[in-house]
């Protein structure tokens, strides 16, 4: 988009049912900060939209968990999430919450607009009901037994066990979890988007409009969705909490959270609009407004395929302009986890190292997960804080603030020749400022640094303090470093905002808007009085570390494990009763899919005693080429079940990576089938 007239900037909205860890800071909200404070100093109209999602069935369970209500819960995070944000120097125009009033007006306005227009399919399906709850249940609200390794405590969405995905009615004896009871199938009628019929429009605007502006990961995702198929999805749920759905025949249902969620980003910028005279519609429906989501990889779909089909079903919205979503962020080499308590908290993180808001910011930019998953470490935050924040960046200004002070009483000389690494200043500018309008927060960062580096060499090789009996050339000298310490002071607003107003201010500087400072032939004016030098970043010390890595060890000494994402060993088991199991090396000779089962082969195996059919829920890790010919383990005498009405004997095994994909198990060896594992 050339020359759009003004920018609208989302930040994926929180759960409120949990405090920020590193891992949101990174993926999202540093990210677009760095972003907005860019745009606003370039003198653009921006809307930074953020706020709480407040709706979703996590929340009232957790709810349900500590005995108080869904309100309860989102009023204490909302809070507790808000002020993190701003503690860190987000700058967002408005944060809210998807329970306000006006929220409930905008979505439901939203969906009526839709209904009206025809745009929902609706279909009677049957549910799970739980009759003594008198309430249809939420996929997360049936546990029962995994088709794939029999965990009987699985849930209606997912076997935490052997991480598949599920439907509630794949489960084996399922049973609610608001009563125990076994649940009944009943009726109940639900309005669809049909996202097939946005296939043809989804793929022009984003496989051929955006083939080439796109991030290559967020690119790749949709077009294996868009490849796949996309089929007609619920949006509205027979739950009690959300936004109620406003039309005839739908008293108890709300709608589904991921329908009511991104209606938030609107219906923030109606609140904001009200608040500040503007016209929200300028940010959501004018075609010269560029709107950019900024997500983590797991909320692709829903900004690029579901908001897109909403808005486009409305007919009056404009389409993001691009979705940069980031990959995950790990934490000492392992996948942050809530649950397990693997996390750096930020709410603690700003009791713990107050006023070094900056060091995180700083750090997470350096280590973004732009492309690829990437690792936060504690010993990389220490070097990162020591050896580039106080090593080259603040260790420069420093310098060059006691030197001015030394020789000048603080007043900034007159040169009488320019050094070229003044001239050369405005092109860094240009450069960060290319990296952030391209999403390239890393390369912009490093940009930034390069200029601090530049500053730090020049001193060292023109040493001024060697140089007292040629006054003119130390003057020369200390106006081209006074130059470069002010430009970064500058340039560092939105990356590391409170050293950029900390170094400003005791160099006494006004700000200067991104533009200035593309074109400045000077940061700072011979005469100039700066300020007293002050400490811009704090050396963290080897004892912080060390009591934060005793934190994170104390998280898995809780938790028992050694692998903050092992899953919890299963019962114990006699000796006699492993001896029971029969495993087999066996090969696959045959496979193909089960048909209307999204997950299931069909395989047929050589156990080495026999040719059998084996049901396997692997269809999701694997093709059906890559299968074929390859060993396994099996285990051969469990029970024949039927699968999908199909006779399945036995159980093929495999290793279940933390991050949900199987992989074979097989003997180091070739093993003939039939060979036993015991
Ligand atoms: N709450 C969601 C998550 O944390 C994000 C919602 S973004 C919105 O994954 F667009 F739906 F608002
Ligand atoms: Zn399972």
């Amino acid at each position: 988009m050339s020359q759009p007239k003004r920018y609208t900037i989302t930040a994926a909205l929180p759960y409120a049912n949990g405090p920020l860890h590193i891992g949101h800071m990174a993926g999202v909200y540093v990210p677009s900060d760095i972003y907005a404070r860019y745009l606003r100093s370039k003198g653009h109209d921006v809307a930074f939209i953020g706020g709480s999602d407040e709706h979703g069935i996590p929340i009232t369970i957790r709810a349900k968990n500590e005995g108080v209500t869904p309100q309860d819960i989102v009023d204490r995070y909302h809070t507790n999430i808000e002020n993190t944000l701003k503690n860190f120097g987000v700058t967002f125009d408005i944060y809210s919450r998807t329970t306000s009033t006006k929220h409930a007006e905008v979505a439901q306005d939203f969906f009526l607009k839709l209904y009206n227009n025809g745009k929902f399919t609706e279909e009677v399906s049957e549910q799970y009901y739980d009759e003594e709850a008198k309430e249809f249940l939420a996929d997360r609200y049936i546990r029962g037994e995994c088709p794939t390794c029999g965990n009987t405590d699985a849930y209606g969405d997912q076997c935490e066990k052997c991480g598949s995905t599920l439907s509630p009615e794949e489960l084996i004896n399922p049973r609610s979890a608001l009563s125990g009871n076994t649940p009944i199938r009943k009726e109940t009628k639900n309005w669809y988007l049909p996202l097939d019929q946005y296939e043809g429009f989804l793929k022009q605007w984003i496989l051929e409009d955006h083939k080439h502006d796109w991030k290559s990961n967020v690119y790749g995702q949709v077009k294996s969705w868009l490849d796949d198929g996309l089929k007609a999805r619920a949006m509205t749920r027979d739950l009690n909490w959300g936004v109620p759905v406003p039309v005839e025949g739908a008293e108890g249902k709300v709608m589904y959270v991921w329908f009511d969620a991104p209606i938030g980003y609107i219906s923030f910028t109606q609140e904001w609009a009200e608040k500040t005279g503007k016209n929200w519609k300028d940010y959501w429906q004018n075609p010269e407004t560029k709107l950019v989501h900024f997500i983590g990889k797991d909320n692709i779909v829903f900004h690029c395929i579901i908001f897109p089909t909403m808005m486009k079903a409305h007919g009056d919205y404009i389409m993001p302009d691009n979705v940069p979503a980031n990959e995950f962020l790990n934490l000492e080499d392992d996948k942050i986890s809530t649950s397990r308590n693997w996390a750096v908290w930020a709410h603690e993180y700003l009791e713990e190292f107050p006023d070094q808001q900056d060091t995180l910011r700083y750090v997470l930019t350096a280590n973004l997960p732009e492309n690829k998953d990437n690792n936060f470490t504690w010993k990389d935050f220490q070097t990162k804080n020591n050896s580039e924040l106080v090593g080259i960046l603040g260790n420069f200004i420093n310098r060059v603030m006691v030197l001015s002070h030394k020789y000048y009483n603080g007043v900034v000389p007159a040169a009488t020749e320019k050094y070229n690494e003044v001239a050369q200043i405005k092109e860094f500018a240009l450069r960060i400022g290319q990296h952030i309008e391209k999403y390239e927060f890393r390369a912009a960062l490093t940009e930034y640094m390069n200029l601090a580096r530049l500053g730090n060499q020049f001193l060292q090789a023109q040493e001024p303090w060697k140089k007292t009996d040629s006054p003119e050339e130390v003057k020369n000298i200390m106006y081209a470093a006074t130059q470069i310490a002010a430009a970064l002071g500058q340039m560092g607003e939105p990356f590391i905002p409170f050293a950029s107003a900390k170094i400003l201010a005791m160099m006494n500087s006004d700000k200067m808007d991104w533009n200035s400072i593309e074109n400045a032939d000077e940061f700072i004016a011979a005469a100039h009085q700066l300020g007293e030098s002050s400490l811009i970043f704090a050396k963290i010390e080897d004892e912080a570390i060390a009591a934060q890595m005793k934190k994170l060890n104390d998280s898995k000494v809780q938790n028992n494990m050694t692998n903050p994402d092992a899953v919890a060993q299963k019962e114990l088991v006699s000796f006699d009763d492993f001896q029971k199991m029969d495993i087999r090396i066996g090969t696959i000779l045959e496979a193909k899919k089960v048909e209307k089962a999204d997950k299931l082969f069909e395989l047929s195996v050589d156990t080495g005693i026999d040719v059998r059919t084996i049901v396997s829920g692997i269809a999701e890790h694997f093709t059906l080429e890559e299968i074929v010919g390859k060993q396994a383990m099996v285990l051969a005498n469990l029970a024949p079940r039927k699968i999908r009405g199909i006779e399945s004997h036995g159980m093929l095994l495999f290793a279940d990576k933390a991050d949900g994909k199987l992989t074979f198990v097989k003997p180091e060896e070739e093993t003939p089938n039939g060979v036993q594992v015991g």
